[in-house]
């Protein structure tokens, strides 16, 4: 019995989708902790894509059970277009395999028009959010004015506190951003068809998860975003507004903190970055797009295109500190072959000193130097088509050993290609 958390170490984007899949074939359940529909999940099998945002991407093994924490801010409409653009394919999601918390709070519609009109008012503060209205239902949550799933059984409750949050909601869009107003009946009728069909997946999550964990089962938590991402530990304020790192896995989750056994930290073999903020290893020249265009750099949620740049290790480092990290599990390894050169940050340089963290201050960190440590490259095709450890190149060993080592973790996992197949596994998680 284990319970383990995938947590991303970067910002995002490391490829959970995929590692997520190929774990829970060996759990029982996968939970979903924190984040929303910002997330984008891509499983690839055979010749179809999946590109999940809220549906735990456990979910094309159907007989694990998957859930949706309270510590998720759900849009329902998207829960339920997920749920039956999988049914469409064949995919059996039911109440059976799917139970959503009936504490998580609910994505509104003046959520996303918030968001979207906070972001092009900003100009100079612009965060890069994905517009999905993530923050705003979470101040909702924080400031004590959110609607929670569990708040559609009883509609007459709904829509008192619906007309309370509306007074101020609309008072902000229309005042502040000469937007129209949300009408409480627009909100009303939109909640009368989710209550319809999301009552029969609603639950007592934490205590699902709890009774898993307490009859030994193996249970998955599928972190979102990454730690450079998370609200209190990452840069912020270009940050998400949950905490991706896996001290959320107990509050999101409701799992007593001692019973996380194991913390697997997720690495892109390089790094990227959606939205603003800064970026010490960003490359804004040709090897930069090249690893965009090799890697398919497009955001899954908005299909912005990513930044890109070098390994950065401080950031990993910062990750495996923080959550306890001990394996690594490094996707898209084949996304760098063919690069003569490559390189990783191991530390940085700030005002001559040389420092092994990320800085507190914005302003710190937008100035630091990375500190690269250079390493040879590998020929296109050997990695991808690689079975096993042994056969994969010199090289490439190389350049894991040199990451594992400067963050102090060790390697659990490499991806070299986007199918289940494509993967090197190396130790056993469950
Ligand atoms: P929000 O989560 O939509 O509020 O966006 C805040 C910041 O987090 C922006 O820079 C987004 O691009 C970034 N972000 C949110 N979710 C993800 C994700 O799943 N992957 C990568 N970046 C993300």
């Amino acid at each position: 019995m284990t319970n383990l958390a995938i947590i991303g170490t970067q910002w995002g984007d490391e490829g959970k989708g995929k590692v997520v899949d190929l774990l829970a074939e060996g759990a029982d359940m996968v939970v979903r902790f924190q984040g929303g529909n910002n997330a984008g999940h891509t499983l690839v099998v055979g010749d179809e894509t999946y590109a999940l945002h809220l549906v735990p991407s456990g979910i094309l093994h159907e007989e694990k059970t998957c859930v949706i924490g309270s510590g998720v801010v759900v849009d329902p409409a998207v829960l339920l277009g997920e749920i039956d653009a999988l049914v469409a394919r064949g995919v059996r999601v039911s109440p059976e395999n799917l139970r959503v918390s009936e504490k998580a709070h609910v994505i509104l519609p003046y959520h996303k028009l918030l968001d979207e009109a906070r972001e092009s008012r900003a100009k100079d503060g612009k965060i890069g959010t994905t517009g999905r209205g993530i923050g705003p239902a979470y101040e909702d949550k924080a400031s004590r004015c959110g609607l929670r799933l569990g708040d559609l059984r009883d509609l007459d409750y709904f829509r008192s506190r619906a007309a309370g949050a509306l007074d101020e909601k609309n008072c902000l869009l229309a005042g502040l951003y000469g937007l129209p107003p949300v009408g409480l009946e627009q909100i009303m009728t939109l909640a009368a068809g989710w209550r319809e069909r999301l009552a029969p997946y609603l639950c007592d999550a934490a205590r699902l998860v709890q009774r898993a964990s307490e009859e030994k089962k193996n249970v998955l938590f599928e972190g979102a975003q990454g730690v450079q991402l998370d609200i209190d530990h990452g840069t912020y304020p270009y940050v998400t507004s949950s905490n991706p790192g896996a001290g959320a896995v107990a509050v999101g989750a409701g799992l007593p903190p001692r019973e996380l056994h194991a913390v697997v930290g997720l690495v892109k073999a390089y790094t990227s970055r959606v939205g603003e903020g800064p970026f010490p290893t960003e490359l804004s020249d040709r090897t930069g797009e090249t690893i965009r265009a090799v890697g398919r750099e497009y955001g899954t949620t908005t299909g912005r295109p990513r930044r890109c740049g070098w390994l950065d290790a401080v950031v990993v480092r910062a990750a495996v500190r923080l959550c306890g990290i001990g394996l690594l599990a490094v996707t898209k390894l084949d996304v760098l072959a063919g690069l003569p050169e490559l390189k990783i940050a191991v530390a940085y340089e700030l005002d001559g000193r040389r420092i092994d963290h990320v800085p507190a201050s914005l302003k710190d960190f937008s100035r630091v130097r990375p500190v690269y440590e250079s390493f040879e490259g590998f020929a296109a095709g050997e990695v991808a088509g690689a079975g096993d450890y042994r056969s994969l190149p010199k090289a490439a060993k190389k350049y894991l050993a040199a990451l594992c080592r400067s963050v102090g973790a060790e390697e659990g996992l490499v991806s070299v290609g986007p199918e289940r197949s494509q993967t090197i596994v190396l130790r056993k998680f469950f």
